[in-house]
């Protein structure tokens, strides 16, 4: 898809559809109402009818629109004028695209933009409109031998703005819009293959095309017998079950000049979670392939820099492994050293990527970063405590939650401040070791993020828990890209 930005009216607009907005009871919005005075009155004659009413998500398609430049008009409901907000312009939006992939149209333009959003301007309207047409253009790479889905025909895409100053804040936006797209393509690309193909293994490959790809990008690649010189005892014990070897695999983006301080993302890469010896019950065990979203969004998010250019450096660090039953598997109660020297009691095998994470951590200390975010789908307690659209934020640096969270916000990729604390983490007590890697049921969330924190000091950090927001389950299964669009926004505010 090819986005651009257009300052014509409606009526002059060279395009296969012009989306154009109509507000609660048929009141015209300002592009509707120029195609109106030059349709001679044909859709304020279609309010009077009662064929438009304005009301939100409602679409009337005039298919043939002549004496105009542009050849299809498309009246999208916008409902009350006074609740037009970024979210509302989000959904009217992908409506419209539904009903434009319907046509033959090539190209189409949308006028929304032009219209007052509550919480937005030129920029965000135009990054928005960039990302919802973007992702309503992604495909899951799937594996079906027939019934393949007929691709639209629509190739091109234009955002309307109008005075000049607009029309470059619109052109910045698709420019982000375009590279955060492409960074959540990557992230959704990866999480939506099945376990069998997005092994540790594939992961690694796809950094190194990411490396090959993009000049900025550097890749290493670590082994397991890496990884255990430099004893990283909690992350190899998570492998230790499964033949499928484990990686870990170390990127860099250099976009700034030397001595710039990093910001290092760490993922969790699990590409399957079976629980190990703690076995998971069936019942939607297959959504555990998506347990390395957080690999997947560090490196989408590189794509995402790379794309852009960003003037910053970044490191990230993704360890990435099965977690499996198996006749060498961890058994609940071994006792493993990690990196940082702390021992850890593993009284549960399903709490796997903490174990995984710390060890990350630790490595990423190297960089000397200036920040540490790390990505993953850690808890259920979190799916518990924040559903489905909010990602968990905790961390220790308030500067960095703030920012994380103001990120979120601006991307509408939010993210909700979570808290930590020594009081949360006297579950994690054990008898046998230094911690337990798993504290009671209550504030499960919070008791992982705190088992992280213990292998934070003296970085600033922070800890994103995205179990509940990188894919969706049910019949619209898929990864969602999530947060790749947080993670940009931050990186662009640097
Ligand atoms: N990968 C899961 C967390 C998860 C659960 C992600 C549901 C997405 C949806 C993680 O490794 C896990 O199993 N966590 C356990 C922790 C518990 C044993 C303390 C959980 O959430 O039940
Ligand atoms: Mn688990
Ligand atoms: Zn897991």
């Amino acid at each position: 898809m090819q986005f651009f930005v257009t300052s014509a009216a409606p009526s002059r607009q060279r395009t296969d559809c012009a989306i154009v907005g109509v507000f609660d009871k048929g009141t015209l919005s300002t592009a509707a109402e120029e195609l109106d005075r030059k349709l001679g009155g044909r859709i304020t004659r279609l309010v009077k009818r009662g064929d438009v009413r304005g009301r939100f998500g409602d679409t009337l398609l005039l298919a043939d629109a002549s004496g105009v430049a542009c050849e299809r008009v498309l009246l999208v409901g916008l409902g009350a004028r006074a609740g037009f907000a970024r979210k509302q312009y989000r959904r009217a939006l992908s409506g419209a695209l539904a009903v434009v992939a319907r046509t033959g149209a090539k190209d189409a333009v949308s006028y929304l933009s032009l219209e007052t959003v509550k919480d937005a301007d030129s920029y965000t309207l135009a990054r928005a409109a960039v990302e919802t047409v973007g992702n309503a253009q992604y495909r899951i790479p799937d594996h079906k031998t027939s019934n393949k889905r007929a691709k639209s025909s629509l190739a091109r895409f234009g955002i309307a703005a109008e005075s000049r100053s607009d029309r470059s804040a619109a052109e910045r936006g698709v420019t982000h819009g375009e590279g955060i797209v492409a960074g959540m393509r990557v992230m959704r690309d990866l999480a939506n293959h099945p376990a069998n193909v997005c092994t540790p293994t594939y992961l690694a490959n796809a950094a190194k095309a990411l490396a090959r790809e993009h000049g900025s990008i550097r890749v290493r690649v670590l082994s397991e017998d890496d990884c255990r010189r430099l004893k990283m005892g909690s992350f190899l014990s998570v492998t230790e079950g499964t033949t499928e070897p484990a990686k870990l695999i170390v990127l860099e983006y250099n976009g700034a000049a030397r001595g710039g301080d990093p910001i290092a993302l760490i993922g969790k890469g699990v590409t399957f979670d079976t629980g190990g010896i703690s076995l998971k019950p069936p019942p939607g065990m297959d959504e555990m392939k998506f347990d390395m979203s957080g690999a997947a969004c560090v490196l989408g998010t590189f794509k995402a820099l790379a794309t852009l250019e960003l003037p910053i450096n970044v490191v990230g660090v993704v360890p990435a492994c099965e977690n499996m039953p198996g006749g060498r598997a961890t058994k609940p109660g071994d006792i493993v050293k990690s990196m940082s020297g702390q021992t850890i009691e593993i009284l549960n095998t399903d709490a796997e990527g903490r174990l995984i994470l710390c060890d990350a951590i630790t490595y990423a200390r190297r960089f000397k970063p200036r920040a540490v975010i790390d990505i993953a789908t850690l808890t259920g307690a979190c799916v518990v405590a924040l559903g489905n659209h909010l990602s968990g934020l905790f961390g220790n640096d308030q500067d960095l939650i703030d920012a994380l969270r103001d990120a979120g916000q601006r991307a509408d990729d939010r993210a909700w401040p979570m808290p930590i604390g020594e009081e949360f983490a006297e579950g994690l007590k054990s008898n046998f070791a230094d911690f337990a890697n798993v504290a009671g049921r209550e504030g499960g969330a919070i008791t992982a993020a705190c088992f992280l924190a213990k292998f934070t000091d003296g970085l600033k950090w922070a800890h994103l828990d995205v179990a509940g927001t990188a894919y969706v389950g049910g019949s619209a299964k898929s990864s969602t890209g999530r947060p790749v669009p947080l993670l940009v926004d931050y990186l662009l505010s640097q």
